[in-house]
């Protein structure tokens, strides 16, 4: 039995406390009144009196080693769980900080373009992004065979024929002025109206260019709109986003669906039109494309182009964006990087 005695010791020595349970356990195991020290007491019942003396207190000292070594052990362990607890329970410990969102710079952009057209009574428009030749091209006088519908340009889902453009090929929109081409068709003049959304090229990601970006589309047409009406929002637009002092001038460009066309720059919000590297020392900034209405694309969308004019504009939000925050690289806007995102605060 004393052999016994010094196995149970050595047992109870390695036995390994990391929960509560192991204590339940090393009770079951040791103490309880069938554990293997309750066995050796009821076995010490039938050994000679003679042994008894030794092995007794030899007995007795395992089992208060052991009931020690329980309470000892359960104590810590309560104390340790507890001390977990009081970590949320301590109401003087300084909170966690709470993370607010902040609205995203493109949301924050299309916000205040919005705000500052609907101020001079432009209402909004939405259109689909998965469009039709038609709505995309065609109605908007492109030519059939114009580079902006090869397929190296345009994300097509489905194409009639490999060789020509059909009206019914069924692509990604290039430009939210698809959304014009809609307004026209199920609505009658007057028209004043803003249209933002996204829209999908085929291109290859770099800093200066993504396969997704958002556009806003302007349109306005009613009897005798002239270029000079044009002219007075595109100023009031620049002023009211870049601030009171920005100038803005036209230079004549191309686009299928305006005749006279044109590309408008406002002075450099850095240099004030002194010149440096962010205007590449022109002093000028180019911000968007405008004209007056195409007839032809009156035409193409019922509204007479005897009794109406109009004109249309079409911006880039992340042009916007990069001018307004000095950001040279398109790709920050699509990693969601909050490092990049919380600057943008809490404004709307
Ligand atoms: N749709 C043109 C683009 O994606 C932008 C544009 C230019 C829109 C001139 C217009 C416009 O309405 O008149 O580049």
């Amino acid at each position: 039995m004393i052999q016994e005695i010094a196995r149970l010791r050595e047992e109870i020595d390695s036995f390994s406390f990391n929960s509560k349970d192991d204590t339940e356990q090393f009770r079951l195991r040791f103490l309880s009144k069938k554990g293997a020290i309750g066995e050796l007491f009821a076995r010490f019942r039938n050994i000679p009196a003679q042994e008894k003396r030794d092995l007794g207190a030899e007995l007795n000292r395992l089992k208060q080693y052991a009931a020690t070594l329980y309470e000892e052990r359960l104590k810590e362990l309560e104390s340790a769980e507890t001390g977990k607890k009081g970590v949320h329970e301590d109401l003087t410990m300084p909170p966690y900080p709470f993370v607010t969102g902040s609205r995203h710079p493109i949301s924050i952009i299309r916000n205040e373009i919005t705000d500052i057209f609907s101020r001079v009574g432009f209402t909004v428009s939405e259109g689909p992004e998965i469009e039709d030749d038609a709505h995309v091209f065609s109605k908007l006088n492109f030519a059939p065979d114009h580079p902006a519908r090869d397929m190296q340009d345009t994300f097509f889902i489905s194409r009639n024929s490999e060789i020509e453009s059909s009206p019914d090929d069924i692509l990604l929109r290039t430009h939210t002025s698809s959304v014009q081409v809609r307004v026209m068709e199920s609505e009658k003049p007057p028209i004043r109206t803003i249209s933002p959304g996204r829209v999908f090229r085929n291109e290859a990601i770099s800093a200066r260019a993504h396969c997704i970006f958002h556009q806003v589309e302007g349109l306005y047409i009613d009897h005798d709109v002239s270029f000079a009406d044009l002219k007075q929002v595109l100023l009031y637009f620049c002023t009211e986003m870049f601030g009171s002092g920005t100038e803005i001038r036209l230079r004549p460009s191309y686009f299928p669906f305006t005749e006279p066309s044109a590309e408008l720059d406002v002075s450099c919000l850095l240099c004030g039109g002194k010149g440096c590297n962010v205007c590449k020392y022109s002093g000028w900034l180019e911000v968007l494309g405008c004209g007056m209405v195409h007839p032809a694309v009156l035409e193409a969308c019922g509204i007479d182009s005897k009794e109406y004019t109009g004109y249309a504009f079409g911006m880039g939000i992340e042009r916007i964006a990069m001018l307004k925050y000095n950001v040279n690289d398109l790709r920050l806007y699509f990693e969601n990087d909050v490092r990049f995102l919380s600057q943008f605060g809490t404004a709307l």
